[in-house]
């Protein structure tokens, strides 16, 4: 197997710079928009040979050094009782938002390896025709970003019901964290017993909170999946990622994960002296990076891989998911460069 993505992960030295993409499969394809006219997302994701098919094609057409399970971080939320689904143009919406803590009460209980075995059964077909060649990652939304979208019922801006919540009736929230992250858990647990052979927890919208509040409603329940899914799994590298962090990195060192993503708004460098020598780190180019003509695209990404040094323990990735429209030509020129490139010059 080329298995530079899992020794990165472990900060062993490897050959060259792995790389993969978040939302490397998606509607910058037009693979992925062939198959997109014929079914629905939710439909996509809960028919496995299609969300496999889907999963393959950016493997197919780029060197890509890990796949990732073509699936959606909501699905799983039906399974304790909330009712999602994705219309044109407005993404996801949660018909029966959680409003209080009698809504808090009424979630049930699952077994993902039931309510979700059509991404189980997906990642079957992926390893199957993988044949080890590439690693397959596994995710999962983070209990914030989770419990975020189940409050508000979709986007939001300022999260205001979230935090409504979270300040004016801590024990509905805390039991609201407690619940999503025994889900979770025995989620990214399924996966890998299925055939991972690493977890990602998205942890998007964490950014939008105060450091005391992430590390008083937050951040226990990460250390707790994490430590749970490395108890009954050691050896499978657990990633942790979110967007405008900045602020939470120091404590994020603490999360116990194996790697931490980067998003663009910091230095690469930087944020791994934040997290300490004990972590790998990915990232961190801006998305909007790939629009840009290639020679300021190479800039960029000589700078993320200037910025490492050549140290071990460096996934490159995007600071988060890739745009729609992005040029194909110039991820597969990314995908080279990187592959390629020897940091000649270390920035300090
Ligand atoms: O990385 C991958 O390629 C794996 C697949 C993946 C998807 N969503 C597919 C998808 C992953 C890891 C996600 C994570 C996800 N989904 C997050 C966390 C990471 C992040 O990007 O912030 C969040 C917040 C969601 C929820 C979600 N799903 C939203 C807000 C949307 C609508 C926005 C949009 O881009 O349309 C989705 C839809 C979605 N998830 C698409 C894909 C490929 C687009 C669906 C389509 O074809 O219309």
């Amino acid at each position: 197997m080329n298995d530079r993505y899992l020794k990165a992960c472990r900060r062993e030295a490897v050959d060259r710079t792995p790389i993969w993409l978040m939302r490397q499969a998606g509607r910058y394809m037009s693979a992925y928009r062939a198959v997109r006219e014929r079914y629905g997302f939710l439909q996509m994701v809960k028919t496995p040979e299609v969300a496999a098919e889907i999963t393959l094609q950016p493997i197919e057409a780029f060197d890509l050094d890990a796949a990732i399970i073509f699936a959606d971080i909501l699905p799983p939320l039906e399974g304790i009782g909330l009712q999602l689904s994705f219309e044109k143009g407005e993404g996801p919406i949660i018909h029966n938002p959680i409003r209080s803590a009698a809504d808090v009460a009424a979630l049930h209980e699952c077994d993902p390896r039931e309510s979700v075995s059509y991404t189980l059964d997906a990642v079957r077909l992926v390893k199957r025709a993988l044949a080890d060649r590439i690693p397959l990652i596994g995710f999962s939304g983070a209990p914030f970003t989770l419990a975020a979208y189940a409050i508000e019922g979709g986007g939001s801006k300022e999260y205001r019901r979230s935090k409504q919540l979270m300040f004016a009736q801590p024990a509905a929230w805390h039991s609201l964290m407690a619940q999503l992250s025994t889900l979770v858990r025995d989620y990214l647990l399924a996966q890998i017993e299925a055939g991972v052979d690493a977890v990602q927890l998205f942890d998007s919208w964490a950014g939008a909170l105060a450091p005391d509040d992430y590390a008083e409603y937050v951040l226990p329940y990460v250390q707790r999946i994490i430590a749970e899914v490395r108890a009954s799994q050691p050896g499978v590298p657990i990633v942790y990622f979110g967007t405008d962090m900045a602020g939470l990195h120091p404590l994020l060192a603490q999360s116990g994960a194996d790697v931490l993503g980067v998003d663009w708004r910091s230095r690469i460098d930087e944020a791994w002296a934040q997290f300490g020598p004990g972590v790998a780190v990915q990232g961190n180019l801006d998305p909007m990076a790939l629009f840009a003509p290639w020679p300021e695209l190479e800039r960029r990404a000589r700078t993320v891989l200037d910025r490492i040094g050549g140290r071990p323990g460096h996934i490159f990735n995007l600071g988060h998911g890739i745009l729609t429209e992005t040029p194909e030509d110039n991820v597969r020129r990314l995908v080279e460069f990187v592959h390629t490139y020897q940091p000649d010059q270390v920035i300090r």
